[in-house]
């Protein structure tokens, strides 16, 4: 149907046209339906820079929803991004939207598999409009790596997620950031308190 979100993308996406999926649904009016945030070429520069950088060779993703971003991380920056998501019968029924990566499902207790995914060297937490405190406490106690990634709306936006980029997150500070185009959102990019500057380009 034409104007429909979903299937436009959706053809982008069996085509691989990330750049287009971004450039022209930044500002849909219904793009909340597959993702919260559509980061630019420039963004994603930004972040394949930082990880880069921080010697990071793989991004996991906690609450990727459809993993339309993950996939579209994966293919601008040449990363991998796995995605991680609960209610595996929620994403498995026939309202739910399409997913564009294969989601690995958790229970609410965190359970061995994502244990290993987190303890993966070379490996960066991400979380994207994520909105669940405790959770991302607990994945954060679970995660063995040195970058976190902190993606969604700056103060005065109106929309609440937990954790925010920017704030204070104990053992654990500000990197660099972005904004992501002029949204207002942001992408903080966070190192383990105890690497001080410089370190990570030589463990
Ligand atoms: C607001 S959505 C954001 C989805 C996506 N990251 C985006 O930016 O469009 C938050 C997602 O976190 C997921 N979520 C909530 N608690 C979670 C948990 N404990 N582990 C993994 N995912 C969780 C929800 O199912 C939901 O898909």
């Amino acid at each position: 149907m034409e104007g429909d979100i979903v299937n436009s993308v959706l053809e982008l996406y069996k085509d691989s046209k990330w750049r287009d999926i971004v450039d022209r649904y930044h500002d849909h009016p219904e793009r909340n339906k597959l993702l919260w945030v559509y980061p630019s070429g420039e963004n994603f520069q930004f972040l394949k820079q930082c990880l880069e950088d921080l010697l990071c060779t793989n991004i996991v993703s906690i609450g990727c929803g459809s993993g339309l971003l993950e996939w579209i991380m994966s293919q601008a920056t040449g990363i991998p991004v796995s995605g991680v998501e609960v209610d595996g019968a929620w994403w498995h029924c026939k309202y739910a939207p399409p997913t564009f990566i294969p989601l690995l499902f958790t229970p609410m207790e965190i359970d061995k598999e994502i244990i290993t995914l987190l303890s993966k060297p070379h490996t960066a937490l991400m979380f994207c409009y994520f909105n669940a405190r405790a959770a991302f406490e607990n994945y954060l106690n679970k995660f063995s790596g040195n970058v976190l990634i902190i993606i969604g709306p700056g103060e005065g936006k109106g929309v609440h997620t937990e954790p925010r980029p920017f704030e204070e997150v104990d053992n654990w500070k500000l990197y660099k950031w972005q904004e992501v185009r002029q949204s207002r959102d942001f992408i903080a990019v966070y190192v383990r308190e105890c690497l001080r500057n410089g370190v990570m380009k030589h463990i």
